[in-house]
């Protein structure tokens, strides 16, 4: 009995074990593909990553530099979440067609909407060069003149390595500077808006859900690749013709039950899985707690100028939405790291670390490592802490500095590379500006500044601050620069930047705005950067030996995946639930029902449109439902983070059943400690995409592009 038990224990950890983790889609054989086929996976690694013929990749590309997209049919259809094309399908409204709100439908493809500068990219393959890109650098024992090799190494070989002449060769590193890969692309410059719900659906819930389970948001929009009559990438042109992909994914619309396998595909982010106890204790304390304050001042100012102006809520949406996103991860992230003990089960995992470099004799290499990472992370706390501060008051937050630090580094432009490149750059920032300005809104900026000026003065560590901000005014300083600022509309702007180069600087300096983003710049420059820098190479190099150690003294099953770097990976689990805290369960479905549970009418995040009211009512759920009722999200135990938005969730046979697009907030902290227990990815269900397309929008045409797997009995309604 007892054994038994001990078997079904080992059982557990192993599944357990078997989860997390963001694995290189070329190098999936052997034991990812074993534990996928455990998890229930009925394709092969071969059938996900090839390159002899088309696979999965071929069907998943990188979505506009930041998300995921899929593509759903062999006219250039693409999936991807109304959160990545929330700019684009912004650009499109005005107050009279305001497709934020409406939604937006293409019903036939002369009515879909060019986007200028978005792109697709796909990758074409990929391959180890590690040994190539470190070639020479091994003989070196500077770590500035090491990266300087690296990089010199890795120019070379983007030109020379072969591709096409249309690809391009990007080359990035694995496992902190262990490994090199080379990822040979393709990216599209023609994407066509196609469609997308209104707000109501495709945001619903908005920032309160944000991050949040059990939701009920329709995260998706629809875009469509044109291509050369080559099939090739091409610039927007009339003359092009839909993109033909190699591959595309079927949605199914069978059904999903608890434990089912999935696995997601995508470009996540950045994750820092690695880092040493006292690295993860200096986010929780202070760096966190630090952005969390200034970004939560900024949200609430420019929370009240929405609320009360509807232009003001339609120039202020996206900036509001992507500031907030990350405002309220950290403060996940920070909840969740505390109670998963992150910091003790590292200390322990360090503990044993240095036993094993003890015991392979490897003191010499490795004995110093976790001494050095104390000291180094000890002293790098104060200008890691004002670099913060600068980077999220002067160039995150507060518009009339983060436009006047385009115009600082004008400035340096001009000391630096002269009077030519001064004017082209003066040029650029002119004619870019326009976008900017038109969704400037002068009070809610002045009403941020205050205090986040405030924040900056009285917080960020005062050996380092300008001594023109220190013990200010705020409301003082405040009124005089936004009463005399040339920064603040458009015509000024270009009036400080009309004249000759010495005019123009004078005027410059003259600017009370300026003077005050200047005074920062420099004090950032002068007096946080360079020591920062400094650091964080030791940091770099310290976390690379770390890592190598890692990897060689772990036994050969142990599952290290290289942390996320924006680069194509795989991940894999199964639909499960999550106990989130005592006596508390959450399922992994919700419903329409769920949606009207939490609509207000009229709400800014709650509203629900009418016509799915109706639906509602009438259950005119056409073949999209289960049970009777409609699908909406779901979540598993993939692990995934920033950039895996718009990323295709997939069944066992590798078929389309969902829409990756959040995490739940107690999981949030799988960036830095992932745990099975309680990390969720959410996803959208296919089927209610689907319903939300041809239901609600009556989007015939796209349904029929598409192709469904079903095997239910067709239900006419
Ligand atoms: N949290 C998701 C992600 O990281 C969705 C973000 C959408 N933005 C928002 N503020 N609701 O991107
Ligand atoms: N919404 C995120 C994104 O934009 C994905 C969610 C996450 O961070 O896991 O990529």
């Amino acid at each position: 009995m007892k054994f038994i038990k001990l078997l079904l224990l080992l059982l557990v950890i192993q599944t357990q074990a078997q989860q997390g983790g963001m694995w290189i889609p070329s190098l999936l054989k052997g034991m990812n593909e074993s534990e996928m086929k455990n998890l229930g996976m009925k394709i092969s690694a071969e059938d996900i990553y090839s390159v002899n013929k088309s696979s999965l990749k071929d069907a998943v590309p990188q979505f506009d530099g930041g998300c995921t997209a899929e593509m759903i049919s062999d006219k250039g259809l693409l999936l991807t979440n109304h959160h990545c094309g929330f700019d684009a399908i912004q650009n499109h409204s005005t107050v009279e067609h305001d497709y934020l709100r409406d939604g937006f439908w293409a019903y036939k493809t002369s009515e879909e909407l060019p986007n200028k500068g978005m792109t697709v990219m796909f990758v074409i393959r990929i391959e180890d060069i590690t040994t190539k890109v470190l070639e020479g650098v091994a003989t070196l024992s500077i770590e500035a003149e090491k990266q300087k090799k690296i990089q010199e190494n890795i120019s070379a070989l983007s030109n020379s390595l072969p591709k096409e002449s249309w690809q391009e060769n990007k080359i990035r590193t694995f496992y902190d500077g262990n490994q090199y890969l080379l990822f040979v692309t393709e990216t599209f410059k023609d994407i066509r808006f196609v469609g997308a719900p209104p707000s109501s659906i495709g945001k619903f819930g908005s920032d309160t859900d944000n991050w949040v389970w059990p939701r009920h948001t329709g995260d998706f929009s629809l875009f469509r690749i044109y291509a050369d009559k080559n099939n090739r990438p091409a610039p927007y042109s009339i003359d092009n013709v839909p993109y033909k992909p190699k591959k595309f994914f079927p949605i199914s619309i069978e059904g999903l039950k608890e434990n089912d396998f999935t696995m997601v595909l995508g470009y996540p982010g950045r994750t820092t899985e690695y880092l040493p106890s006292v690295a993860v204790n200096q986010i929780v304390e202070t760096i966190n707690p630090a952005k969390i304050e200034v970004r939560d001042a900024a949200l609430k100012v420019q929370d009240r100028f929405m609320r009360k102006d509807q232009a003001v809520k339609i120039q202020y949406a996206s900036k509001y939405a992507s500031v907030a996103n990350y405002w309220k991860k950290w403060m996940g992230e920070t909840k969740g790291l505390k109670k998963a003990n992150a910091v003790a089960s590292k200390q322990k995992f360090e503990k044993e670390f240095q036993e094993k470099v003890i015991k392979a004799g490897k003191q010499a290499e490795y004995g110093n490592l976790l001494t050095d990472f104390n000291k180094n992370y000890t002293d790098i706390k104060d200008y890691a802490l004002a670099r913060d501060y600068f980077v999220e008051v002067a160039l995150r937050n507060t518009e009339i500095l983060s436009v006047g630090y385009k115009l600082y580094q004008l400035e340096q432009i001009l000391n630096s590379k002269g009077e030519q490149a001064f004017t082209d750059r003066k040029n650029n920032l002119i004619n870019g500006i326009v976008d900017f300005y038109k969704d400037y809104n002068i009070e809610v900026d002045k009403n941020v500044f205050e205090q986040l000026i405030h924040l900056y003065s009285t917080k960020s560590p005062k050996q380092f601050l300008p001594e023109n901000l220190i013990n200010i005014d705020a409301l003082k300083l405040t009124n005089d620069v936004f009463s005399n600022s040339k920064l603040t509309t458009l015509n000024s702007f270009k009036e400080l930047l009309d004249g000759d180069t010495k005019t123009v600087i004078e005027k410059l300096n003259a600017d009370k705005g300026y003077q005050i983003i200047k005074s920062m710049s420099d004090a950032f420059i002068k007096n946080v950067s360079p020591k920062y820098d400094e650091i964080n190479l030791k940091n770099i190099a310290t976390q690379r030996t770390y890592m190598k150690a890692i990897l060689e003294l772990s036994p050969k099953s142990a599952r290290i995946f290289p942390d996320a770097n924006s680069t194509f990976r795989v991940t894999y689990g199964k639909i499960k639930g999550y106990k989130p805290s005592d006596a508390v369960y959450y399922e992994p479905f919700t419903t329409l029902d769920g949606v009207m549970e939490k609509y207000v009418p009229g709400d800014y995040e709650f509203d629900v449109p009418q016509k799915l009211i109706d639906l509602y009512n009438a259950k005119d759920y056409g073949n999209y439902a289960s049970n009777g009722k409609m699908p909406v999200c779901f979540i598993a135990t993939n692990h995934t983070t920033g950039g895996n938005s718009g990323s295709p969730a997939l069944d066992a046979k590798g078929n389309l059943i969902g829409l990756n697009f959040d995490r739940v907030w107690e999981g949030t902290m799988s960036d830095v400690y992932y745990s099975p227990d309680i990390c969720r990815n959410i996803m959208v269900d296919a089927r209610y995409i689907l319903f939300v397309i041809d239901k609600f929008a009556g989007a015939k045409n796209i349904i029929e592009e598409l192709e469904i797997i079903d095997s239910k009995p067709i239900k006419k309604k």
